[in-house]
């Protein structure tokens, strides 16, 4: 009998085919796993789990899986899922690095540009028929050139983001739990920060990379906005509850930074509503790594993980396994 793998929601068509030309593969309906109880009850029977961020792979979920021998993510952070639970069920559980890191960058980029020339309140402004001519004092922004943009988290995307930041004539800065590669922080001439408040005071742009973990939730909270100087911008791409959003919110309303790019949110797909009312924002429907390329690799190379799991030889190497 064919291998049974549950993907949770529609994903790209040629993964569907590589996957359905080996398996019997069933989709669920978008939105319809996203609860530990429907996940639950739906994953017995099942060889394989292809799961959403936003779908809680839990112990409850992962003990629930009768036959169930490998997760694989359709995303690089896996903070969705109990690995700990994983590792007691011997169940193996993969990611997808590397091809998502160009993408993500470019989100970055386009946040921290978008919100330090004004672009969406320009084009806002401009559709709502308020735009009269060229206006010398319209619009002022911050200029990259000479500024310095802290890193927190220098791993694949925040080195990524860096070298476009370079190009831009920034100065890089950065902090992580441990010193980045000595070849990387060569290239960028970046300077590291011992801690995020040092980093935090030391940036004209914060951007956050770093994974979601006990250690990193709420990393950014009122203290640390407080550290930023008010000309200040904060980026973030990562995961939403490393910033503590109320706080965020406050700190904008209030003056305290001057604007936020952000992609993600602490409880998604919920926005924080004095987050959606305040200034120099620019908010995305977490989409960092929504290019085509992207997430058809994305999607391979978590098809290609299962396969490797159901029908790997013993030793065979699966580069991405993080369980
Ligand atoms: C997206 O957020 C990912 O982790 O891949």
């Amino acid at each position: 009998m064919a291998k049974r793998v549950l993907v949770t929601e529609p994903i790209v068509d040629s993964v569907l085919d590589f996957l359905r030309d080996r398996y019997s593969v069933e989709v669920g309906r978008r939105g319809s796993l996203d609860t530990e109880e429907a996940l639950a009850e739906a994953v017995p029977g099942f060889d394989a789990l292809l799961p959403m961020l936003s779908n809680p792979v839990t112990g409850r979920v992962l003990e629930a899986g009768d036959r169930l021998q490998v997760v694989a993510n359709h995303a690089v952070g896996y903070n969705n899922i109990d690995l700990e639970a994983a590792r007691r069920l011997g169940i193996r559980v993969a990611n997808t690095p590397d091809v998502l890191t160009e993408a993500s960058a470019d989100c970055a980029m386009a946040l921290l540009l978008a919100v330090t020339r004004r672009i969406c309140e320009a084009e806002d402004y401009l559709r709502a028929g308020r735009f009269e001519g060229w206006e010398p004092l319209g619009f002022l922004g911050m200029e990259l050139g000479g500024r310095t943009l802290g890193i927190f988290g220098m791993g694949r995307i925040g080195t990524a983001l860096a070298r476009r930041a370079r190009a831009f004539g920034m100065e890089i800065r950065y902090h992580n739990r441990s010193e980045a590669d000595p070849e990387t922080v060569r290239e960028l001439e970046a300077e590291y920060a011992d801690s995020l408040q040092e980093l935090a005071r030391s940036a004209d742009v914060l951007s956050l990379h770093c994974p979601l973990t006990p250690e990193t939730r709420h990393a950014v909270d009122r203290r640390i906005l407080e550290h930023m100087p008010s000309h200040a911008v904060l980026i973030n791409t990562s995961r939403g509850p490393v910033v503590d959003e109320a706080a965020l919110a406050e700190a904008l309303h209030e003056g305290v930074i001057a604007g936020a790019g952000l992609d993600v949110f602490e409880r998604e797909p919920e926005v924080h509503p004095r987050l959606l009312e305040a200034p120099g924002c620019v908010l995305t429907p977490h989409i960092a790594s929504a290019t085509r390329r992207a997430r058809r690799d994305i999607g391979m190379l978590a098809a290609r993980a299962i396969q490797g799991v159901l029908e790997g030889r013993p030793g065979e190497e699966i580069p991405n396994l993080v369980a």
